[in-house]
């Protein structure tokens, strides 16, 4: 089958989990289009058989560009087997790790004309060094807030990657 994997990743964390589900479709015997948002790819009716979108959280919103993207594909999206997945920190907290109950993907797709049909929440990375000073401080506060990590030598993966894989079983199960 042809997978369109579309990932909006500012710190390259989205595309990693990206990279990791792409690995194992292709090890499944599927074909793996990966295309990162930012370069805007156009694509056309039924020139996929599925379509995977995966972004991260910055500020408590996914990249400007990711509505405006479904909106314009909205039809195509919603006429293929589809999933999304969503990257943050926040995701590591128990409370906050599935489609119901992470704010932030509630919310977008309340207003969203596509619905998945499958959501994963996963949890991202920190890594300080990788941040601006802003940002390393704006972090820093959102990890005090959540009783956190706030040393800033902290480099840590919260992903749980058997979850990954779970959705990324589903997705091949997705009926086309
Ligand atoms: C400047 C900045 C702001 C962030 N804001 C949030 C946030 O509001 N909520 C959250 O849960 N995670 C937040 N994160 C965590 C990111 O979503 C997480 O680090 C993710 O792994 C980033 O993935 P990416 O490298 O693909 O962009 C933020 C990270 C940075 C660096």
């Amino acid at each position: 089958m042809n997978y369109l994997l579309v990932y909006s990743s500012r710190f390259g964390y989205t595309h990693k989990i990206a990279q990791t589900l792409e690995a194992q479709w292709t090890a499944a015997g599927n074909t793996v289009h990966m295309v990162n948002l930012a370069d805007a790819p156009v694509i056309q009716q039924d020139e996929y058989d599925k379509i995977i979108i995966g972004a991260s959280i910055r500020y408590g919103h996914y990249a400007a560009a990711l509505a405006p993207w479904i909106k314009r594909h909205q039809h195509i999206l919603s006429n293929t087997p589809s999933a999304f997945f969503s990257v943050s920190i926040l995701a590591n907290k128990p409370h906050r790790s599935t489609p119901q109950t992470h704010t932030y993907t509630r919310k977008f797709f309340a207003k969203s004309p596509w619905q998945p049909q499958i959501i994963g929440i996963f949890a991202g990375e920190l890594h300080y060094a990788k941040y601006n000073l802003l940002d390393r401080y704006m972090m820093r506060l959102v990890m005090k807030l959540n009783k956190g990590e706030t040393c800033l030598n902290a480099h840590i993966e919260y992903t749980d990657w058997q979850k990954v894989r779970e959705f990324g079983e589903q997705v091949q199960k997705l009926n086309t």
